[in-house]
């Protein structure tokens, strides 16, 4: 036993020298010029390294992690999540935090209260405290670059989870689901529930986004315009408060509160004289429970019935939603299976396994396009909830009450 500890140790400090070496090492930009570049990538214009760095932080990490594991200790683990106020990130701090358990590991799980230096913080305390992988899903894609540069200068491996970190060059791995391909599968439902294609119309719709700082906002927007866009061109679709750009319908904090703020001075400036509204394509649930709130007390639904209104998440509040006939379709990703993947990932990085991703293209952050594995959304409904939701375990029937 004393051996293989020694032999573990050996290892790691001959690794270790190699990654003080390495980045030490400066190289001129052939591209702009800008001399002394320390990264993997120019940091005046992104241009890649002609002789990269090679990543021996992985190495480094599974060393550590053989020392740690001789001695019979777990190893530790750090996961950031946005905030507690939103039901979804519970449910992937608590996933996580089962998973990582059973998986070996000691994590530790915070929640920044939307604040971006509470989670700076907190990650940069996960790190001092020696967590040696962090899963992240950022309050802002761009904010942790100063934490995420102590995690590479530690060793410690970083999965961003759900949402992509922007703007560094550390980021080791993605997990989310598809984010454009949520947007489209919202678009693609209206577009069938109105038959789009083959009616005449015109129908009016309205759309609510998500946070701006959250680079899945874009994404999901983007999506549903992707299908919406040429019946909005033809005339078929009528946006009636000409609100049809990101930065016009994006909701702060993704908080409802801000979405029905926004959806009540629509209706009441442009519905009040007895329009008919037929789909509000909303990008999350919580969002879309903004919008069923403001309909509620601001349209006549006795006389045309509810629009078609879209979510994702299939939170408990709008499944009951669902299930009530208020909102038509959620997005359902499946927490435990993205919280799988990411555990599943820091235990190959540890091992020094072959990592397990599936797209090596789609997300570049602006310094890297970062290995991800992408997830598959599936569409809920008032008829299939029973299946998806209470079948699989996800929730029970008294969850939706
Ligand atoms: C997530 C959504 C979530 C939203 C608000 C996004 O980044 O992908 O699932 O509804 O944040 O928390």
């Amino acid at each position: 036993m004393h051996k293989l500890i020694l032999f573990v140790v050996l290892l790691f400090v001959i690794s270790s020298c190699f990654a003080l070496g390495n980045a030490e090492g400066t190289w001129d930009c052939p591209q702009c010029g800008r001399k002394g570049n320390t990264d993997n990538y120019c940091e005046n214009c992104a241009h890649p390294s002609p002789t990269p760095t090679p990543d021996l932080s992985s190495e480094t990490a599974a060393a550590e992690t053989a020392i740690i594991a001789a001695k019979g200790e777990k190893v530790k683990s750090g996961v950031s999540m946005p905030t507690d106020s939103l039901q979804r990130w519970n449910e992937d701090g608590k996933n996580m935090e089962k998973m990582l358990n059973e998986a070996g590991f000691e994590p530790v799980v915070q929640y920044a209260s939307n604040d971006v230096s509470i989670q700076l913080k907190q990650i940069e305390t996960m790190i001092d405290d020696g967590a040696k992988v962090l899963i992240i899903a950022a309050i802002d894609a761009s904010s942790l670059r100063q934490a995420l540069d102590k995690a590479a200068e530690k060793g410690c491996k970083v999965i961003a989870y759900d949402r992509l970190l922007y703007d560094n060059v550390h980021v080791d791995y993605y997990v989310t689901f598809s984010n454009f391909k949520v947007g489209v599968v919202q678009g693609e439902f209206v577009e069938k529930a109105l038959d789009l294609a083959n009616t005449e119309g015109p129908f009016t719709i309205e759309f609510t986004a998500g946070e701006p700082c959250d680079n899945n906002a874009g994404l999901f927007f983007s999506g549903a315009m992707s299908v919406l866009k040429k019946y909005i061109e033809e005339g078929k679709v009528v946006v009636i408060s000409g609100q049809t750009e990101f930065a016009d319908v994006a909701t702060p904090s993704w908080k409802s509160e801000n979405a029905q703020m926004r959806a009540e001075k629509i209706l009441s400036t442009y519905y009040a004289d007895g329009r008919k509204l037929d789909a509000w394509v909303c990008s999350n649930d919580t969002t879309a429970y903004g919008i069923t709130n403001a309909l509620e007390a601001n349209y006549d639904i006795w006389t045309y019935g509810w629009p078609i209104i879209t979510g994702q998440d299939c939170d408990k509040a709008n499944v009951r939603n669902m299930i009530a006939g208020k909102q038509a379709m959620s997005v359902f990703k499946d927490t435990r299976t993205l919280a799988a993947q990411a555990v599943k990932i820091a235990g190959q990085i540890l091992k020094g396994e072959e990592v397990d991703v599936n797209d090596r293209e789609t997300y570049d952050n602006n310094k890297k396009v970062v290995p991800s594995f992408l997830c598959d959304p599936v569409i809920g409904t008032a008829e299939n909830y029973k299946e998806l939701l209470i079948d699989s375990g996800y929730y029970t029937e008294d969850d939706l009450k």
